[in-house]
């Protein structure tokens, strides 16, 4: 049920990837905050529970299948969005994948393949949302950079260089979208708990959390919760930033 004291009251959120993890806890965020959510990704049996979690929950959201590779499977999805709802006031680019490798051992599939999804697919759902995002009053791209993004990592050369891509995209719509009243902000979260992260060995983990002040992992609710703030009237005035959620991991 949407009341007008929700922070996203009657807006329109489409959140790739939100089928898992950071994801979905926005999608569901967003949904208590009075959105209309596109749940939208590639795994449908996950993402149709989540629109029946938030349903049940008195929520309003909606489950589009979307490979953010492919620009007509994007732009059928922000249709979707435009022919439910009636426009798209928040884009959170969310979808992303890690391949790591050390580069001596990385192939060029595996570059290739998170190229696409994490920059190639941000690029491909922020042009085609771009037109609905201008005739908002309240639009807002919400990217979903990482502090590797920042600071590089190994066994990452994939990854990082599309993290690093996508600061400097959201630094350059910031710029492109001001005159339409749309903001761009990046989140880079530190290390979260998320099956994301279920690869990295539990050695890691801990000595991850040895050296982050706030002494923990983050969880997908902390990064759920910046980008609520981004994507709120609190940060109307906030645009090309990159926001770090980590603990303090990177100071
Ligand atoms: P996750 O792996 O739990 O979820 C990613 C979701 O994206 C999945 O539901 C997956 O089906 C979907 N997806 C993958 N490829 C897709 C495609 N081509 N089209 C549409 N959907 C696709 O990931 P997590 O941890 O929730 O991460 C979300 C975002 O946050 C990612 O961009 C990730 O790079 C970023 N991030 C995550 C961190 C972490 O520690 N978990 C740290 C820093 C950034």
């Amino acid at each position: 049920m949407s009341t007008p004291q929700q922070r996203l009251h009657g807006r329109t959120a489409i959140i790739t990837g939100a089928s898992q993890g950071i994801g979905r806890a926005t999608a569901r965020l967003f949904a208590e905050e009075g959105a209309n959510v596109v749940v939208a990704d590639v795994n449908a049996e996950a993402g149709t529970a989540v629109v029946e979690s938030i349903q049940a929950d008195g929520g309003t959201a909606s489950f589009v299948a979307v490979d953010v590779t492919d620009s007509e499977q994007v732009q059928a999805m922000v249709d979707h969005a435009v022919e439910q709802y009636g426009g798209v006031d928040i884009l959170v680019n969310n979808a992303g994948i890690t391949r790591d490798a050390t580069l001596k051992k990385m192939s060029e599939e595996a570059f290739d393949q998170v190229v696409d999804v994490n920059l190639k697919g941000v690029f491909n759902t922020t042009k085609t949302a771009r037109p609905h995002l201008a005739e908002s009053d309240h639009g807002r791209v919400l990217n979903a950079a990482s502090v590797v993004g920042l600071y590089g990592n190994f066994g990452q050369t994939n990854y990082v260089a599309t993290k690093s891509g996508v600061i400097g995209m959201t630094k350059t719509w910031a710029r492109e979208f001001g005159r339409d009243g749309v903001t761009v902000n990046a989140v880079a979260p530190g290390f979260i708990e998320t099956p994301m992260v279920d690869t990295v060995p539990e050695k890691v983990l801990d000595q991850l959390k040895g050296r982050t002040p706030l002494g923990r992992l983050g969880t997908a609710e902390d990064i759920a919760n910046a980008y609520l703030f981004l994507a709120s009237d609190d940060a109307s005035f906030i645009t090309g930033a990159v926001l770090s959620v980590d603990g303090g991991l990177v100071l």
